[in-house]
């Protein structure tokens, strides 16, 4: 099980409604074309793929809302966050961060994100690492670096160089915190803006 799985799995255990999300979603029709291009299958202009990442983000947003006004907890694996640090770090001139960033100003924001940190080292150790596209060394230590610049305040780091346990101890207290803070009602956040 994943570990945002086994976060949902916590929340629901503790009462709070959760779903689990994840993007890229590959089973829309943009989502095939996000996961051809991934697998290697095609290839495409960095800018439209970007923008492909964005638009499977914005095709769900009304499915988001949805559930986020229905009392929904969503733990989402990759967001735009990732949207921004994975074409920014390609350096294709003229999409610089705050090019990679706005296409996604708008959907609604998260509130908390939960970096989990690991050496490109350790992660080119894992199983199946190096199969998709941007699994490489290289691209893997830009992408830290352009995570770096994105971090706001709703950012947490957690070593995932730890134990399994001390990582999960510290992603479920980062995710009560945003739960507790929540159930006082504020109002939805929208990204960047
Ligand atoms: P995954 O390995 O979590 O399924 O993510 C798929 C890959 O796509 C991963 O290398 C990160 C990258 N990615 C982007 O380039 N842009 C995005 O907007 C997202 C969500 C992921």
């Amino acid at each position: 099980m994943s570990k945002s799985q086994r976060l949902v799995e916590y929340l629901k255990s503790k009462g709070v409604a959760a779903e689990l999300w994840r993007f890229p979603d590959r089973f829309t029709a943009i989502g095939r074309m996000i996961d051809s291009y991934l697998s290697g299958k095609t290839d495409a202009d960095d800018a439209a793929v970007h923008l492909l990442f964005s638009a499977n983000r914005w095709e769900k947003r009304e499915a988001m809302l949805a559930a986020l006004h229905a009392g929904q907890t969503l733990v989402v694996d990759r967001y735009a966050y990732s949207g921004a640090a994975f074409t920014a770090a390609k350096k294709v001139p003229g999409l610089d961060l705050e090019w990679c960033k706005a296409p996604d100003k708008g959907l609604p924001a998260p509130d908390a994100v939960i970096y989990l940190a690991m050496k490109p080292e350790a992660a080119a150790l894992r199983g199946g690492y190096g199969n998709e596209r941007y699994e490489k060394e290289e691209m893997q230590k830009e992408v830290a670096r352009q995570f770096s610049l994105l971090a706001d305040d709703t950012w947490h780091t957690v070593d995932a160089a730890q134990s399994i346990e001390d990582v999960e101890i510290q992603v479920r207290d980062i995710a009560d915190s945003a739960v507790a803070a929540c159930s006082e009602g504020p109002a939805l956040r929208l990204l960047w803006e």
